[in-house]
């Protein structure tokens, strides 16, 4: 029960209190996003993380992603998503969900890429016939981080020997994995480079050799969020400051 009366002037904050439990509002928020894309249905629509927040992501919310997912059945069965999956969960978390859902994911966006391959996620996937969508595929390929970068010789000579770039190699060798890279580009040129990977094919021992650059090594890595009781991810020792929270670094809370 909550208590409100005008002369307690309490009813303002309970409002916004309430406003901010997103777990009822998966058909109203995807109605919205439809209404803002001019469109009456998406083929796709995932939960982008176990963790719920607030609108402005500047604080997090402590709410059960199964109740999330009743929701995202309802939109499916609404017809207003073709397929509805999930983004950013790990293995438990997705053992969970499958316990207990209706309508199974259809997809998990995670990051996969040569640094980080995610092998067991990817596997686990697989046997549930969940497809993997892999996010950041470049890795750190165009940006500084660990190797191999876009001049690595091991790259530039597979992009030789196929006349294709290094990116395309890159997504060639995702694709032979068996997932779906993402890749993101704001030049024409780049886009349709990186769709033009099906008329060619790695062999076993060049997949091998890619697969060493495995260094299980996490780009997208939120840990600033890690003491939320459905953050997805290994914790770290001491955890990154919140961009979200601009420069005051204090991790978001659940009040
Ligand atoms: N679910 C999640 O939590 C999550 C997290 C992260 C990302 N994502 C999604 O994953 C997708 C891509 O991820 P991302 O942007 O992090 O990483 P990404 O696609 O691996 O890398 C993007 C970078 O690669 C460059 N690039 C793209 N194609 C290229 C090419 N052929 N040659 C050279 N450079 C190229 C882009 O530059 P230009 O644009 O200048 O070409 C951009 O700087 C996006 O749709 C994003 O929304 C999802």
């Amino acid at each position: 029960m909550i208590d409100t009366a005008s002369a307690y002037k309490n009813e303002e904050q309970v409002g916004k209190g309430l406003g901010t439990n997103e777990k009822e509002d998966v058909v109203g928020s995807l109605k919205k996003s439809l209404e803002r894309l001019n469109m009456s249905y998406v083929d796709l629509y995932l939960i982008h993380n176990p963790i719920s927040f607030t609108p402005d992501h500047s604080k997090y919310l402590v709410i059960d992603y199964l109740d999330t997912w009743k929701q995202m059945e309802e939109a499916w069965k609404l017809g207003l998503a073709k397929s509805i999956g999930i983004s950013n969960f790990n293995i438990s978390q997705m053992e969970r969900l499958l316990e207990h859902c209706e309508v199974k994911p259809a997809v998990l966006q995670v990051e996969v890429n040569l640094n980080f391959a995610q092998p067991r996620l990817v596997q686990f996937c697989q046997q549930h016939s969940i497809t993997v969508m892999a996010y950041s595929p470049f890795g750190s390929l165009f940006e500084t981080g660990p190797p191999p970068q876009a001049s690595d010789p091991t790259l530039k000579a597979l992009a030789q020997k196929y006349e294709k770039t290094v990116a395309q190699i890159v997504l060639r060798y995702l694709v032979q994995l068996g997932v779906a890279p993402i890749p993101k580009s704001v030049n024409k040129p780049r886009i349709e480079q990186n769709i033009d990977i099906f008329d060619f094919s790695l062999s076993p021992e060049e997949m091998q050799t890619l697969s060493l650059f495995n260094i299980n090594y996490r780009k997208v890595w939120p840990s600033f969020w890690q003491d939320h009781p459905y953050y997805p991810f290994e914790h770290k020792d001491v955890p990154d400051q919140n961009p979200f929270k601009g420069s005051s670094g204090k991790n978001p809370t659940s009040d």
